[in-house]
């Protein structure tokens, strides 16, 4: 048996991920722009274990059936094709994160468990590759593998399809966690209904590579504000192609859009402050470092709120002896 253990950060995106172009490797019809985070890591051990009939997955120390151990299978099937190994794994994570609520955990996850499974089935991958196999697991994971800021380039197919490092201003994220419960639909399958059904997704996917573009500029210019506007953006027009699903679909709560008023006033009071939502009710806020206190005391209020900086990428804490 061999075994190796990873641990990777979940991370926000100022310009999202929303919509595929080939869902069977995972290529997304934009590039995205994101921060990796510094708090609520994934650990994830993998042992490939001779005696096994199918892989287990144990997240939190419970046993996992149903869609995700299937999802962390098909996983390593690729893995597996690609090693020519025909042995299966046990998968063991722990989340810090709560699972589902918007917050990443499938980034953080499956970008730590590429790490794990890479090194156990003896894949050596450079960050490239690695950023390419998360991907297949869930898109966001390409980015949770780089550190501090990434943008993933869309590409044109398996090979070009990955997320590398980009210099950006220092900039913090003060995280509102408005609701913990997971969400009734998962981001894959809205976002499967964004380019099924929201008459609103070709304006996206336009507008969406201009807003990338606008940002890797800011970013070299060091421009925060500028980056902060296309990031709330964006964040708005995700949710407003989101908004304009059949059947319908909404994961901004009143509490969430409460946040992004406070966010909007704090900025008529001289703070460079710019909020965003993933699939979930949870909002972020963009700000700089030394404006997090007074952005946390805005929002406070509203939510539970904690203050993130730019975070590490994918660490292979054990590697795999052989
Ligand atoms: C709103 O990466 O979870 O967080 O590739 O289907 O696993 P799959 O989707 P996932 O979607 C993330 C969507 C988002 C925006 C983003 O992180 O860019």
């Amino acid at each position: 048996m061999t075994h190796a253990t990873a641990r990777a950060h979940p991370n926000i995106a100022l310009v999202k991920y929303w919509g595929k172009r080939d869902a069977a490797v995972n290529l997304p019809a934009t590039g995205s722009l994101s921060m990796t985070l510094d708090i609520f890591p994934t650990t994830t051990t993998v042992t490939v274990d001779p005696a096994l009939d199918r892989d287990v997955l144990v997240l939190g120390g419970a046993a996992q059936d149903g869609v995700p151990r299937e999802r962390v299978e098909r996983f390593l099937d690729i893995v597996r094709a690609a090693t020519g190994s025909g042995h299966h794994a046990r998968v063991e994570t722990e989340n810090t994160v709560p699972s589902a609520a918007g917050l990443a955990s499938s980034a953080s996850g499956f970008a730590a468990l590429a790490g794990a499974a890479a090194s156990a089935y003896g894949w050596t991958l450079d960050l490239p590759g690695l950023s390419r196999l998360a991907r297949r697991g869930s898109g966001s994971a390409s980015r949770s593998v780089i550190p501090g800021f990434a943008v993933w380039h869309a590409g044109h197919d398996d090979a070009s399809s990955f997320a590398e490092a980009v210099s950006a201003p220092d900039l913090a994220m003060v995280v509102a966690m408005v609701d913990r419960r997971e969400k009734p639909v998962s981001s894959r399958e809205a976002m499967r209904r964004s380019v099924l059904t929201s008459p609103f997704y070709p304006a996206w996917i336009t507008s969406t590579a201009q807003s990338l573009e606008s940002a890797l500029s800011a970013c070299a210019d060091g421009d925060v504000d500028r980056l902060g506007r296309i990031t709330e953006t964006n964040a708005l027009r995700m949710h407003a192609v989101i908004q304009a699903c059949d059947p319908p679909l909404r994961y901004l709560t009143p509490t969430s859009v409460a946040i992004f008023d406070r966010v909007a006033q704090l900025r008529d009071e001289g703070i460079a402050a710019f909020a965003t939502a993933d699939a979930g009710p949870n909002v972020v806020v963009l700000c700089r470092p030394d404006d997090a206190a007074a952005v946390d005391a805005a929002i406070s209020g509203l939510a539970e709120t904690v203050t993130a900086r730019p975070g590490p990428g994918l660490q292979v804490l054990e590697e795999a002896a052989r």
